[in-house]
Parts: structure tokens; sequence; C-alpha cells
């Protein structure tokens, strides 16, 4: 069995970080999201992977490298453009030739990996297995439609009126049986050849596709609210190790991981949390839910629920919460500025601010106003 993992698509929805960075390069609990998925497709015993990239491909290529790392033997496959899932499955025609394949979507975390769901599609074939997963809002995904006992009965992509609240998740597994639903279909309304339709065109032509229920912890790492649950949840189960040096006027509580390299002096670590080799955290605190990436300096402030990725600063700032900070990025007091706010942030930023306006230059608000 072979893997096709896809690592193109532009990630609008977690601008700016994309402007400069692969979505799939995210990096969770300090490691990008696409290794997750690499180290799940390797535990589940496959080798011979696939990968399909697009305008990241070079900082994929950079980052995976020939796969050796992951114990994987990663051949790259270029998309010209996002097309759709059904598209990269067509254009990776001659890698994947006549074997069964699992489709991973590399911004995708299944928190207990992919083991389970590869042995029972090799235990009991059928031509196409679904991993589903129970959302509150399916509107936002492929919806399944079942029979109770896993056959799936038919399919819709981003339904307006879902039938169920079964989403498709991003694991499929298939045989060759696949690549003649894809060159059968046409593009969607959003103009993409979408493997929902593929797998639909497959279930009307009395093809057997399956699905089994995920019981763990699934997400499509698209936003930053799910990039930050998702970092939260591995953290969550990090062993904690300080590697690094921790001064005695320093407090670490719960499950740390204190990098070799890192230096931690006058500060409060509560855990789950990582600090990332090189990073220097002195006068601050870093609260729950935190991944510090490498070469970061945190001074005299305060984090916690976020993502801090490699060579950023912040110096003498207060609560920092559930921001998804990027590379280089320098967070500071605005000198000889009380009360203002200055800032020089890339196409896309968002920026929430916690004071209130000035009471003297708002409408409605007198000096009383807000504050009183
Ligand atoms: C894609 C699939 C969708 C699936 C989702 C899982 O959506 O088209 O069926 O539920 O991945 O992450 P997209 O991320 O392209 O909107």
């Amino acid at each position: 069995m072979k893997a096709l993992v896809l690592a193109g698509g532009s990630g609008t929805r977690l601008r700016p970080i994309t402007h400069t960075s692969s979505k799939q390069l995210v990096p969770v609990a300090n490691k990008p999201v696409l290794f997750h998925g690499l180290e799940a497709i390797a535990s589940a015993g496959i080798t011979e992977v696939g990968v399909v990239v697009g305008g990241t491909a070079a900082e994929i290529e950079a980052a995976v490298g020939d796969g050796s790392a992951f114990g994987l033997d990663i051949t790259y496959i270029r998309q010209s453009a996002p097309l759709g899932l059904a598209h990269a499955v067509l254009i990776a025609r001659s890698f994947l030739g006549a074997d069964d394949f699992v489709m991973y979507l590399g911004d995708n975390f299944v928190l207990d990996g992919i083991t389970d769901v590869v042995d029972s599609f090799r235990k009991d074939p059928c031509d196409a297995l679904l991993l589903l997963t129970r959302v509150p809002d399916p509107t936002a995904f492929g919806v399944a439609e079942t029979d109770g006992h896993g056959n799936v009965l038919g399919l819709e992509e981003k339904p307006r009126y879902p039938r169920s609240d079964l989403a498709v998740a991003g694991v499929y597994l298939f045989t060759p049986a696949v690549h003649e639903a894809v060159r059968a279909i046409r593009p969607s309304g959003r103009g993409e050849l979408e493997i929902t339709d593929a797998l639909q065109w497959m279930i009307e032509g009395r093809l057997t596709v399956r699905s089994t229920i995920i019981s763990g912890y699934w997400k499509d790492t698209g936003n930053v609210t799910d990039m930050l649950e998702v970092n939260r949840t591995l953290l969550e189960r990090l062993q904690p190790r300080v590697d690094g040096f921790v001064d005695e006027e320093s407090e670490i509580v719960g499950r740390v991981r204190i990098e070799a390299g890192a230096e931690v002096r006058r500060s409060r670590i509560v855990g789950p949390a990582i600090i990332g080799a090189g990073s220097v955290v002195t006068d601050s605190y870093v609260g729950p839910a935190t991944s510090v990436a490498e070469n970061c300096c945190i001074t005299g402030s305060e984090i916690e629920f976020s993502i801090v990725l490699r060579d950023s600063s912040f110096d003498g700032v207060g609560r920092v919460q559930a921001s998804l900070v990027g590379r280089n990025v320098q967070v500071t007091l605005a000198p000889g500025l009380p009360g203002t706010h200055c800032l020089v942030i890339g196409d896309h930023g968002q920026v929430q601010i916690s004071s209130w306006p000035s009471p003297a230059r708002t409408p409605g608000h007198t000096a009383q106003g807000p504050y009183r």
C-alpha cells in the first residue's frame, strides 16, 4: 500500500502566516502539522509516499527532504494549481500505479494515528474506506449518510442542509477503482474536482464505500482556533523534560518541556507548555497550552494558550492570549507613547487590542464612561 499526502493549498484562513509559509508547516507542539501526519503513515507500516505540492513546494521539499528522516521514501508530485482533492489523485496516477493507497490531507490531524483504519482496510477490503467524525456544524465539510453499519449511502460536499452530522475527515483509503471515478467527474461550483463527488460516483456505480467513525480526536487545522486547539491537545500528551537551563528563581509547574539550549530566568512556566531550543524566557510568565519555538526571546511578558514561531520576541508586553505569532515577529512597548499602539502588520494580519478607546475622543463617552 502507498500513501498520497496532500500538501498544496494556499491556506487563506491562516493568513498572514501563509503569505510566507506553508500551512502544513505551521508547528503544533513545536513540530509541523505535516510531520505528525507523515509519522502516522510510517507507523501504519507504509513507506512509499507521494506528496502533492503546490505553490509552497520548495519550502515543503526543504523541510521533508527525501523522507528518510521519517523512514519514508518520498516522491514529490507537482500540482499546478489547487484544483481539488480528486485532481491530486488524477495527477498522481503514475506514482500510484495499481496499488491501494491511503490519501491523507496534510493539514489534518488525527491524534491516534491511522494504523487502525489502515489495518481494517487491509483485513476487510472494499473499494473505498472513509474516516468520519461527528461535528457540530457539518456544513463546512464533506458529509456522509450511512446505513448504520458503516456502509456509505451518499456523500455531499459542504451541503447547506446536511443529512447527518458525520463529516468526512481527511483520511481516505482507496483501491485503484478510484482512478476511473476521478476521470469521470466534473469540477464543482468552487471549480475543484471534489473527492466527495468521485466517491458519490463510486457509490452510484455500486462499488462498496465503507466508513469508520473516529472515536479519538481529529481536527482540520485550517484556521487559527483549530491550530491552537490541536497544539493544546498535543501538549497535554507531552513528556515533561528539562534539557535546558532553569535558574533557581524560576518555577516550572506541570507538564513542561524545556528544550536543550533554552534558558528560563526569574520566570514561571505553567504547563502544558514547550520552550524551544535557544529560546530565552526572562522575568515572564508562560502559561498553559503554549508552544514557543526555537530562538525566541520572552522578556517581562505574559503569554498563554498561544503558538509562537521561531525567532520572535516579546518585550514588556502584558498578557498575550490565544495568539498565533509568526516567525521573526517583535512585540514591544511603544517607547514614549503611553496608551498608544504602534503597528507594523503584514497583509491580512489580525490584531485584537485590549485597551478601551480614549473616552475623550469617543463620541457618547464621558470621562466617567466605561471606566466608572
Ligand atoms: C476537504 C474535503 C472535505 C473534508 C475536509 C476535511 O475540504 O473536500 O470533504 O471534509 O477536507 O478536512 P476542504 O479543506 O478542501 O474545504
